[in-house]
């Protein structure tokens, strides 16, 4: 099947490449000119594991073209993705701008019938508006229908996500439509469920949302454990035993970051306000989301009585392992507070540093954690990369000022860091150590 793809960001170039592996003809677009000319080279624009074996791949067999002018794309595909961004307003609500863009563009080119599918997290009702516009600039009477098709993957593991997806969702009004996603998604063996289109945007927003607030209520048991002296990760694991319950998305930690949790929060909150639904539920899961990075400088300032002139060395910077994205990442928010108390700090993140002094030009950046732990008074781990697990600690304990660390992400294991003479400070659990203090 022939595939156009418009917008090349996470989303929308992993469904590209995807689609291209499993034999379609896809054309991926966007207007940003810098990344096409990088995917035309054959280079992925960002970090994402896998992704560049599969560009090399479907580029040497010709699946793949990447182009600024969509207009070929929207002459040949079957199906159109729109995968642009909605980044937030000020207020919370979706920019949909980009979608507008792009479904003006289709009108414009669209010559015969085509399955318009939005794959952006897009609010409740957005395909009516793509909808509209299509057939208020369309320059020919063709016959088009939109569908919702959202995208749960992960950054981190897209590519894995793209290919063993746990359920794919379609929503559409007309059997043609649904006939042509079951095409295109045949080669999948999982349930593919169709819905109406609103029940399809309603599920991806409900769905991040719900998995937020899971995080939020592990964090704030996390808080409660800590004063009673209790341990969040077996809570988590006694609870999640209970498959209505689930293990997954209770690690307790500093939060959640990333363009689409608090992105999405804010929007889904807006969307029932503006129907007039009050959802406090969403709103408490975001305010309890933006309190973990001040709890955790408390809980710093609580070990060491002040952070002024304190050397800080920051384990991870992006928002979550396996990725250089630092948008929302809880670390620019811890960086900024030690700042504000007067610490000194030195970062190390095996990908995001370049991308994190980007927004924190000042940052000083280590090119180990041993550099970063260098004369430093604590280490603050924020992002659970693998390679921390494997640190030479004892070489790390050696080197530092005073041997403290606050794991953020109860990554390490404490009991190991204790024997080495650490005082180990987890989230949601009893401090280890020697505290002669
Ligand atoms: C999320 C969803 O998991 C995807 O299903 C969805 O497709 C995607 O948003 C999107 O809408 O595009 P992603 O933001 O890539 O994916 O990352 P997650 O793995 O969900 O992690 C989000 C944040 O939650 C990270 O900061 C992570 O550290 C944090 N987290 C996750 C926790 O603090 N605790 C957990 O138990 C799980």
């Amino acid at each position: 099947m022939k595939i156009a793809v418009f917008g090349t960001g996470y989303v929308g170039l992993v469904t590209a490449l995807g689609f291209a592996k499993l034999g379609n003809k896809v054309y991926g677009i966007d207007k940003d000119m810098g990344k096409i000319e990088s995917l035309s080279k054959g280079r992925v624009p960002f970090y994402e594991p896998g992704l560049q074996e599969i560009l090399k791949e479907t580029r040497g067999k010709g699946l793949v073209e990447f182009h600024t002018n969509g207009a070929k794309a929207v002459e040949e595909a079957a199906v159109i993705f729109i995968c642009v961004g909605t980044p937030a307003l000020p207020d919370g609500r979706a920019d949909l701008s980009q979608v507008e863009e792009v479904a003006r563009f289709i009108a414009e080119n669209i010559r015969d019938y085509k399955v318009i599918a939005e794959k952006s997290t897009v609010p409740v009702k957005t395909s009516y508006w793509i909808k509209r516009t299509v057939n208020l600039y369309k320059k020919e009477s063709v016959e088009f229908d939109v569908v919702s098709n959202p995208e749960f993957l992960r950054e981190g593991s897209a590519v894995q996500d793209f290919f063993h997806p746990e359920r794919i969702v379609v929503g559409t009004e007309t059997e043609r439509a649904r006939n042509l996603m079951r095409q295109l998604y045949k080669d999948f063996d999982v349930p593919l469920l169709f819905t109406d289109v609103g029940t399809a945007e309603i599920i991806k927003h409900a769905s991040n949302s719900f998995l937020a607030m899971k995080i939020s209520f592990i964090n704030m048991l996390a808080e409660l454990c800590e004063k009673v002296d209790a341990d969040v990760d077996m809570v988590s694991k006694g609870m999640g035993l209970d498959s209505r319950i689930g293990e997954r998305f209770l690690r307790a930690g500093i939060g959640f970051g990333g363009s689409c949790f608090p992105k999405d929060l804010k929007a889904f909150y807006r969307i029932a306000e503006a129907e007039g639904v009050e959802f406090p539920l969403l709103r408490e899961t975001e305010r309890v989301n933006d309190l973990r990075p001040a709890k955790f400088i408390y809980k710093m300032k609580r070990a060491m009585w002040n952070l002024r002139g304190k050397k800080i060395g920051v384990l991870g910077l992006s928002f979550k392992p396996n990725t250089d994205d630092i948008r929302e990442a809880p670390s620019l928010k811890v960086i900024n507070l030690l700042k504000s108390e007067g610490a000194k700090i030195v970062a190390y993140d095996p990908a995001a540093c370049k991308n994190a002094r980007a927004v924190l030009p000042e940052l000083r950046c280590a090119s180990s954690p041993y550099e970063a732990a260098q004369g430093a008074n604590a280490i603050s781990l924020i992002t659970e990369w693998e390679e921390f697990k494997t640190i030479d600690w004892k070489r790390i304990r050696e080197s530092m000022e005073t041997p403290l660390v606050f794991d953020g992400r109860n990554a390490l294991d404490g009991r190991k860091l204790a024997s080495l003479g650490f005082e180990y400070y987890p989230v949601g659990k009893r401090p280890i150590g020697n505290f002669n203090g």
